[in-house]
């Protein structure tokens, strides 16, 4: 199966233009605890390089465009996301990293549960040895 699960995300559309409605347990597999965003983003930097213990997310980009490489520590995928329709789920134990965000892009974060440094794996090292075991 492939790392990158791609959420159809509904979508109102009619002649004054669109809205997304995202609900979670229904549109997304989790109840949603946390929202944040990304913007601004520095010409050329890059994000992520962690992997989260317990924590679920959902990433849309809801302006512009980004990449962004999933990692299993048995294989690497690549995703690019430029519609606000689409959200991009990733399960606990992938290694994220972001990149190549386009000037104007706003990435919408979704996450299963409130924000704790303890949850987070920043080394890469430990990701391999943690998911290996
Ligand atoms: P960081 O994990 O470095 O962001 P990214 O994964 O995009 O590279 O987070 C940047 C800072 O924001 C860091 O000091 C932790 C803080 N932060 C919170 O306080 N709450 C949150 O929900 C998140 C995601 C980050």
């Amino acid at each position: 199966m492939s790392l990158v699960e791609l959420i159809e995300l509904p979508s109102f559309v009619d002649a004054r233009g669109s809205l997304v409605a995202i609900e979670g347990k229904c549109d997304v597999p989790f109840a949603i605890k946390r929202v944040y965003y990304l913007h601004s983003t520095t010409l050329g930097a890059s994000r992520g390089f962690h992997a989260h213990k317990r924590l679920q997310q959902v990433l849309v980009c809801v302006s512009g465009s980004c990449r962004v490489v999933l990692d299993d520590a048995s294989r690497r995928e690549e995703v690019f996301l430029a519609k606000p329709s689409i959200g991009l789920l990733i399960q606990h134990n992938i290694w994220r990293e972001m990149y190549d965000f386009s000037d104007n892009c706003i990435l919408l974060v979704l996450a299963s549960e409130q924000y704790s440094e303890d949850d987070y794996i920043r080394d890469y090292d430990e990701f391999l040895m943690q998911v290996k075991l």
